[in-house]
């Protein structure tokens, strides 16, 4: 099956306005979700079901709508974003769902998306969707089954419908392809990302200026790593036993803050600033006495008033370290604004009723998450994973903005990742990923079973069934606190296995 021939057939006039823009975005997303809907309902019943065939009428409908803009309608995944055509289409937060499971399964196919020519028949697309329901929709990690998937696709030869090559937009090089190269490139950027923010908060620090390029690469590949797919560097970020986790917070804010942006459709460029502010937002903590920031005991009011002029000394080091721009603008918004509240509480005080910015919303979230999960934040006791959830959503409406509150709940879901998980298979295993399709049924990686930890650990999917599909594999019996039983679960996240 390769892609249709051109058409003869006179192109409608190329219209670039709003109007065509607004229409292949709307068309877009429509055939986006349609396929989603296909591909899990030809899971579920057979094609001569009622509902199945009227979802194949929908698609025969969006495609229709698709035919009236263009001969051949495209839809293909680049670099975790989709495109209708060549218009890349918003990440919409209800259709992330959709999205990632339409890539997951392209991905097994080793495709990029469909090409569909005009005049394509119901009965071809049947066909598609009768042989893309007996594919695997989790990603595999094996080429050679992955080549033979896509060569009986090629095969099957369907008139007026091609399979679009797998592309890449990232100008990052050769692409990993195993989950274990994926792993090993992921820890490359996060501890490339750490040691940068390192380098550049020590020069801040003795008020040196700082070339910002080298850091906006940075920010650049992880943005990469996160659209690509966010599993492997939100794993990274359960790691807290750094002997300076300054740095290794600010880029676990930056990381949350990317995913957070990435979910709500934010352009690459709006992703950029976001991450390089988020790595910023503590910097006035360097005008902070070392002492002080590392003080067992309470802190006396006279202490407090130190820390609570870190948001305004954030603003004074990046301006006087940076060459002011619009990365370097929203950083400053970022640092002064991060300990305010929605409620109009926090510090600084300031006598005024405007809105925070956006981007001091969504970092002021991942900061408190990965503070108090941290255990090193001197006026935070550490909680785990789950209990860091359950207190940001007490703060929900008050300190923090409720719907990015459940954006970033919808991104870690029930049990975050890092969490330690005793299952009633008495498997003991570390969340790695939120399972989109039900967030009480994370990814986990298996360390240890009733015969105690195991050599190489495996990942098992709590969404998985048994062969009757009535009975889950695996449930989650209770959270465990790894400090309890002395587990150190960073070298689990560190091992270098699939
Ligand atoms: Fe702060
Ligand atoms: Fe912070």
């Amino acid at each position: 099956m390769t892609l249709p021939p051109v058409s003869t057939k006179p192109q409608p006039v190329p219209v670039e306005d709003e109007k065509h823009r607004v229409q292949l975005e709307e068309v877009g997303q429509d055939l986006l979700l349609q396929t989603y809907v296909m591909m899990k309902t030809s899971r579920l019943y057979d094609h001569d079901n009622e509902n199945y065939s009227r979802q194949l009428t929908r698609l025969m409908e969006v495609l229709e709508r698709g035919f009236r803009l263009t001969n051949v309608v495209k839809l293909h995944a680049a670099d975790g974003y989709f495109f209708f055509n060549d218009k890349r289409l918003r990440v919409r937060l209800d259709g992330y769902l959709a999205n990632k499971y339409v890539q997951d399964v392209l991905e097994t196919m080793g495709a990029g998306g469909f090409a569909f020519s005009e005049g394509v028949e119901r009965s071809a697309l049947d066909q598609l969707f009768r042989r893309i329901c007996t594919i695997d929709p989790n990603p595999t990690d094996d080429e050679a089954s992955i080549e033979k998937i896509h060569a009986e696709f090629e095969s099957l030869n369907l008139p007026k419908i091609g399979l679009a090559p797998r592309m890449n937009l990232s100008s990052s090089g050769s692409k990993p392809k195993t989950i274990r190269e994926k792993r090993r490139m992921a820890k490359q950027i996060f501890f490339r990302a750490v040691g940068a923010a390192g380098e550049a908060v020590s020069q801040m620090a003795i008020d040196k200026p700082v070339n910002t390029t080298q850091l906006k690469r940075i920010v650049h590949s992880l943005i990469d790593q996160i659209l690509s797919d966010e599993t492997y560097l939100l794993e990274l970020t359960a790691l807290k036993n750094f002997d300076d986790y300054t740095f290794a917070h600010s880029i676990n804010v930056s990381i949350y803050s990317i995913t957070m942006g990435l979910r709500m459709g934010m352009s690459k460029q709006l992703l950029a600033e976001l991450g390089f502010a988020a790595i910023f937002h503590d910097i006035g903590k360097t005008r902070i006495p070392k002492d002080l920031l590392n003080k067992p005991s309470a802190l006396t009011s006279s202490d407090w008033e130190k820390v609570r002029r870190h948001p305004v000394d954030g603003v004074l080091v990046l301006s006087s370290s940076m060459t002011l721009d619009s990365h370097v603008a929203r950083a400053m918004i970022v640092a002064f604004e991060h300990h305010k509240n929605l409620d109009g509480s926090g510090y600084p005080y300031i006598n005024r009723t405007a809105d925070l910015n956006l981007f001091s919303r969504i970092v002021a979230i991942a900061d408190f998450f990965d503070a108090l999960t941290s255990g090193r934040k001197y006026q935070e006791q550490f909680i785990g994973f789950n209990e860091a959830l359950v207190e940001l959503t007490k703060q929900s409406g008050k300190r923090f903005d409720p719907s990015l509150v459940r954006l970033f709940l919808r991104i870690l879901g029930v049990y975050p990742t890092g969490t330690l998980l005793l299952l009633d298979s008495g498997e003991l295993g570390i969340v790695i990923s939120n399972n989109p399709e039900d967030i009480f049924r994370p990814r986990v990686r298996i360390i240890a079973n009733t015969g105690g930890f195991v050599e190489k650990s495996s990942v098992v999917d709590l969404t998985a069934k048994d062969a009757s599909g009535d009975r889950y594999l695996r449930n989650v019996r209770h959270i465990v606190d790894p400090k309890k039983y002395n587990i150190d679960i960073s070298q689990f996240i560190l091992a270098d296995s699939t």
